[in-house]
């Protein structure tokens, strides 16, 4: 879900409106909005996508207001209703709430309200908060110490933001394991799930602490424990403007951040790499003593973060020898791995903030692993847990279906394989000399990818009617192949699978029939050519039983011609780097196929950008 808090002397709804926009790739089941006006304090909320809020609010306009809330939902706690939509009011209409999260024990504090007579409206769990908070603050007279005390009896995670009639000029927000970020104006102040809400009207923030309320005034804020002890905190400059969170042109956040790849891709190789292609990587705090001790490698990540995993333990095990294993987030801390002190566990996310991975990483560390953050958002919750950070800088990703993220976190994971080679002093021969030149160039080669994609956009727009695709790779072809899927199911709603071409033979070939599209990603024929040369016989495998074979194959590979219904060509790069090519035109085919089928590209259906529930 997405939040906005605003107090100063702008109109609160223009200020959070403009932040909602921002944020509702967080979540777009439903949105809605309370201002404290004359004395009182007015609500509005609508299902659907903000715009619907925005025709509610023309046809029904809310007074005007300094001090202001917002919400955008992902649904968790019933379903995406006008009634389940936030903000959540108490009975007197005095006091609203909007929440991020899920209160696992809303259960029983709602019997309990329910006895004490309270009415309650909707099925959410956040409405219980704004009962407990009105009583509290009636109590308490302070909405602060009321805040405090509701949250010492909520278990769970959330981000909370409220606001009272009785407390003119005040936001009061709070935070457990969910994202709050606070932006720091002048004669105003504003709080916000990330930075992209708040980044038009300022770039300094506030990175908050676990377990901590914030006051909110137009010259101040107060930021305490749920103990009501001063709490800590970091100020920080976002280093990008608003008009980087823009869409600049494009119909969509995706398109812009497909094209955007390059640059993403080179800012974060920029100063990594020196001259004589040694990697330097001393902003990243870890400690060379511990690396040198490590003796596995465990990569947590979640939806596409867990691909590039996939790909950075082909790489981090050919250069370094050092066993990798990559895990899904959310299923690492329910089976009890082995970790221990000498086990580098590395957590890959895009936003820095999903609940799954921050709770795989909070596991890791308990049990006295280090933990390394491979992450693009500066302030968030993964990196600050985290013993050491390795940030990407693909610049603020907007659309949910993440591409240029992924491609600088594919980078990143070459840079820390190839770093923890350097420190360890693993003896490489030409092959990694080489692979780091090729990296260092890479930015190109992508670029000339994605100049080539008409034919990948004609190409997808004639399967729009088909109801399956499925891909292929071996190697780093197959967690590539895996993307692939991923993205069309995200975008294009169509069944879409990928597989280890040699897996093909023991299953899934009994799905290949007439005309049925199957993507192909065939690895370079040079050096590694006895991969290449299997997956050639693949490709024969599914096109003999009638499959529409979609070949992705490096320029110059004759080989594949006679097999190739449709060939899409991608530069020569070293096996282990091709990804960051291979990648590209996969992206370009969900996202063409997801607009020839009427979907919305940069919000599809039921997925949200942050997942910050496990
Ligand atoms: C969500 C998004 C995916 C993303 C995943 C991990 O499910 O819809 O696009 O890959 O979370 O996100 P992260 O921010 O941790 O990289």
């Amino acid at each position: 879900c997405g939040i906005v808090g605003y107090v100063g002397a702008q109109n609160a709804l223009d200020v959070v409106i403009t932040g909602l926009k921002r944020l509702e790739y967080r979540g777009y089941d439903s949105a809605g909005v309370a201002v404290l006006a004359d004395g009182g304090l007015a609500a509005a909320k609508k299902a659907g996508k903000l715009a619907n809020l925005e025709k509610e609010l023309a046809d029904r306009p809310l007074p005007t207001g300094t001090t202001g809330i917002g919400h955008t939902r992902w649904a968790t706690h019933g379903a995406p209703n006008d009634a389940n939509a936030h903000p959540h009011l108490d009975n007197a209409g005095r006091v609203a709430v909007v929440h991020n999260g899920i209160i696992e024990n809303f259960a029983e504090l709602r019997a309990e309200l329910v006895e004490r007579g309270h009415e309650l409206l909707s099925e959410t769990d956040t409405e219980v908060v704004s009962h407990l908070l009105a009583e509290a603050y009636s109590s308490a007279g302070d909405l602060a110490e009321a805040m405090r005390q509701v949250c010492r009896r909520l278990e769970g995670a959330f981000t909370l933001v409220s606001v009272s009639a009785d407390a003119p000029d005040v936001v009061v927000a709070a935070r457990r394991n969910s994202p709050l970020v606070v932006g720091l104006g002048d004669g105003e102040n504003f709080l916000a799930s990330d930075v992209a809400a708040f980044i038009a009207y300022t770039r300094d923030a506030m990175e908050l602490g676990q377990d901590q309320v914030v006051e909110l005034r137009r010259d101040g804020v107060t930021v305490t424990g749920f103990d009501g002890n001063p709490g800590t905190y970091r100020e920080y400059h976002v280093d990008w403007d608003a008009s980087a969170a823009e869409k600049a042109g494009y119909d969509y956040f995706m398109l812009k951040e497909i094209a955007e790849q390059p640059k993403a891709v080179a800012d974060t190789l920029l100063g990594r790499i020196d001259a004589s292609g040694r990697l330097t990587l001393d902003e990243v705090r870890i400690d060379a003593h511990a690396l040198r001790e490590i003796d596995k490698i465990v990569i947590v990540a979640c939806g596409t973060a867990f691909h590039a995993g996939m790909i950075a333990k082909y790489a981090i095990e050919h250069w370094t020898r050092i066993p990798c294993e990559t895990e899904l987030a959310s299923e690492f801390r329910y089976r009890d791995p082995i970790l221990d002190p000498r086990t580098l566990v590395v957590a890959i996310s895009q936003s820095g903030e999903t609940m799954d991975t921050l709770m795989a990483l909070r596991h890791a560390r308990e049990q006295g692993s280090k933990v390394l953050a491979i992450c693009n958002t500066n302030g968030s919750t993964i990196p600050r847990e985290s013993d050491a950070v390795l940030y990407t800088h693909a610049g603020p990703e907007v659309a949910v279906a993440s591409t240029k993220a992924f491609l600088t976190q594919l980078v990143a994971c070459y840079l820390v394989a190839l770093y923890l080679g350097q420190v360890r002093g693993t003896k490489w021969g030409d092959e990694v000399s080489s692979v780091v030149r090729e990296l260092s160039d890479i930015a190109k080669q992508v670029d000339q990818v994605l100049e080539t994609m008409e034919p990948v956009r004609e190409l997808a727009r004639s399967l729009k009617d088909k109801n399956t695709v499925l891909f292929l790779g071996r190697h780093v072809g197959y967690p590539v192949a895996l993307e692939g899927a991923l993205k069309l199911k995200e975008l294009a709603y169509m069944h879409a699978e990928g597989f280890a071409a040699g897996e093909l033979k023991h299953g899934p070939i009994a799905l290949v029939e007439d005309d049925l599209p199957v993507v192909v990603v065939v690895p370079s024929p040079r050096g590694r050519s006895v991969l290449h040369d299997k997956i050639v016989s693949n490709i024969q495998e599914i096109r003999a039983r009638g499959a529409r074979t979609i070949v992705i194959a490096e320029e110059g590979d004759e080989t594949v011609v006679p097999y190739a219904d449709h060939l899409i060509r991608i530069p020569a790069t070293p096996t282990l780097l091709q990804p960051l090519v291979a990648t590209v035109p996969l992206q370009v085919f969900a996202c063409e196929l997801a607009t020839a089928r009427g979907n919305e590209v940069d919000q599809p259906r039921n997925l949200a950008k942050s997942v910050t529930v496990e």
